[in-house]
């Protein structure tokens, strides 16, 4: 059985204070129970990292980075590293969020070195995939989402594998108000999953974790959860209000 795995992106989002404060109220309304069933993330802009790592430090809630860079350190003016996201805390980093890849520009190339890196630094990485809503209507989903797959676990062993979730974010229902069916959700998950047992093998395709992002609240996370191959959600605008987060995690116990 897979573990569901909850995690709110904050994106560009709070400042210290409402951070911390968030993150605080997080914590205290996360019952031990719950926390047990679920895993639990934040994923607070890089400069509140370690004030929210502090906030959260009573909890079972573990903390994730937005971004990484692929090198482990040197002059790489303004980039940040794993092994600087670990040092203050950090589990998790998304690698190729869609805001990165389609308003920032990430190739799948810089991706898949993203994924290394943070493995390699001994963190945790969440591989967001998901199709434009031009490809969605030119029935290309499919083709996006295996491209993305492949070329962002490209040249990873089972073994580096297995510390990766994936995150199915189809762009056009990130922010929007749009969340994919349930049906159309499990649709790409399965695939997804397919895919993973085609590069890797079966076992490994079934203990994977795929979450599903994109206008999930706490009036669709049940629905969504329920499908046999969404195992969490990847939050962003329902994790900024601790109510609706809290809500979302309890409906994945
Ligand atoms: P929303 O939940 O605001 O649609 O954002 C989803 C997302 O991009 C999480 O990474």
């Amino acid at each position: 059985m897979r573990k569901p795995f909850v995690a709110g992106n904050w994106k560009m989002n709070t400042d210290s204070h409402t951070g911390v404060n968030l993150a605080k109220s997080l914590a205290s309304g996360l019952s031990e129970s719950t926390g047990k069933s679920v895993d639990v993330a934040v994923i607070p802009p890089f400069v509140y990292i370690p004030a929210v790592v502090e906030a959260v430090s009573t909890a079972r809630i573990a903390v994730g980075a937005q971004n990484v860079y692929i090198e482990e350190k040197g002059a790489f003016t303004g980039e940040i590293s794993a092994a600087m996201l670990k040092d203050v805390g950090c589990t998790y980093a998304l690698c190729g969020h869609s805001e990165r890849r389609h308003v920032i520009g990430e190739s799948d190339d810089l991706i898949n070195k993203k994924v290394s890196a943070v493995i390699s630094g001994g963190l945790l990485p969440i591989l967001c995939v998901g199709e434009l809503l031009e490809e969605r209507k030119a029935e290309q989903t499919s083709e996006v989402v295996s491209r993305q797959i492949k070329a962002g676990l490209a040249g990873l062993s089972a073994e580096k594998v297995s510390a990766v979730t994936i995150a199915y974010e189809p762009v056009w229902a990130i922010g929007t108000g749009l969340t994919a069916t349930p049906e159309q959700a499990q649709e790409v998950h399965a695939l997804i999953r397919k895919i993973l047992g085609e590069m890797y093998d079966g076992k490994l395709a079934e203990e994977i974790r795929i979450q599903y992002g994109g206008s999930a609240k706490p009036e669709n996370a049940s629905e969504l959860m329920a499908q046999q191959d969404v195992d969490g959600l990847l939050v962003g605008g329902a994790s900024l209000k601790s109510d609706d987060f809290l809500a979302i995690i309890q409906a994945a116990v």
